[in-house]
């Protein structure tokens, strides 16, 4: 027999402490969060559990709450309540994302990184992440002029790091462009480049009242491309990306994983809805431990490369760790 016995390390809470090489820290959770236009309370959104469309008086307690948990951001997104062909919803400082992130800002701007999902889905009438042609196709550099735009409004209302989730080719160039000509050169871009046209997107169609009708797979990755992630990776760092993301993050920690042995600068995973309500339908079922398979799940996508990961679970995982301590 040789000598290697891999249980020894494993063979006490202490020692699988102190040889784990992934650990969770709440600064590294980002919590999502949507805020809904109009008067009236917050709204549960059924296909994710526990996650609900804020009211503004909802969402100033829950922003206190994540400040409280020590999270290192929320990602804010709006419901808006009307529509139209240019989202013009986006670039309106009244429009809903705008109210939100000057609330944010004020509220807790100084705790974590106040952050705005830069895309026109929630915003158009017909739900797409750009601007139409004539033809129906979604025109990308139709959408740049929008997303410049939205870029100003954001970084007006007090955003601290733009996520540009829409996939348009150029879009990180044209907007650190436009905020750099606009007197926001100190205002980071979080590009999700790695962006897959996702069935786990599921859920959060429901979450923001989408309105789109197909798919949006003519901008999103194609899942079987692991290597256009990487490619797209490297394409918005050259063009003046301050952080990129994979997303979804748990079908695609190979693409992680690449990125993450490629990229110079920070790597970042986005735990998707359906990613979350999987392990919630699940758990309810009593199919899964809820929260092992949470942290479980989050530990894995740090372990492939993620730096800091989105995920609902947020201030829920952060308060499990502070617990632990
Ligand atoms: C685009 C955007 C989407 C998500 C984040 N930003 C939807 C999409 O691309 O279809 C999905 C996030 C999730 O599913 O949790 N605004």
């Amino acid at each position: 027999m040789n000598p290697i016995r891999p249980r020894r390390l494993r063979a006490t809470p202490a020692f699988r402490r102190l040889v784990a090489e992934t650990r969770l820290h709440p600064a590294e959770l980002v919590l999502p969060m949507f805020v809904r236009e109009g008067a009236g309370d917050a709204l549960p959104i059924a296909s994710m559990p526990g996650v609900v469309q804020h009211s503004q008086d909802s969402f100033r307690r829950a922003l206190v709450g994540a400040a409280d948990a020590g999270v290192g951001g929320v990602m804010l997104f709006g419901v808006p309540q009307q529509r139209d062909a240019d989202g013009s919803g986006a670039t309106d400082p009244d429009g809903i994302l705008n109210v939100a992130t000057r609330i944010a800002a004020q509220e807790v701007g100084d705790a974590l990184v106040v952050q705005t999902d830069l895309c026109l889905d929630e915003f158009t009438d017909h739900g797409h992440c750009g601007v139409l042609a004539p033809d129906g196709s979604v025109d990308n550099d139709a959408t740049l002029v929008r997303y410049r735009a939205m870029a100003i409004a954001q970084a007006e209302s007090g955003s601290q790091l733009l996520g540009l989730s829409g996939m348009m080719d150029h879009q990180v160039e044209a907007v650190r462009d436009a905020l750099d000509t606009g007197g926001f050169a100190g205002v980071p871009i979080l590009a999700y480049a790695g962006k897959y046209a996702s069935a786990y997107y599921g859920p959060f169609r429901e979450a923001v009242d989408s309105q789109l009708k197909g798919d949006r797979r003519t901008y999103q990755i194609d899942p079987a491309n692991g290597r256009q992630g990487a490619r797209e990776a490297a394409l918005d760092e050259a063009e003046g990306a301050d952080i990129v993301m994979v997303k979804p993050a748990s079908s695609y920690l190979d693409v992680l994983a690449e990125v993450a042995a490629t990229a110079s600068i920070p790597v970042w995973a986005y735990q998707v809805s359906g990613e979350y309500a999987m392990i919630e339908a699940a758990a309810a079922n009593g199919w899964i431990d809820r929260r092992r398979a949470v942290l479980e799940s989050i530990t894995a996508i740090r372990r492939a490369g993620a730096q800091a990961v989105l995920t609902y679970w947020a201030v829920e995982v952060a308060g499990w760790l502070a617990e632990e301590r």
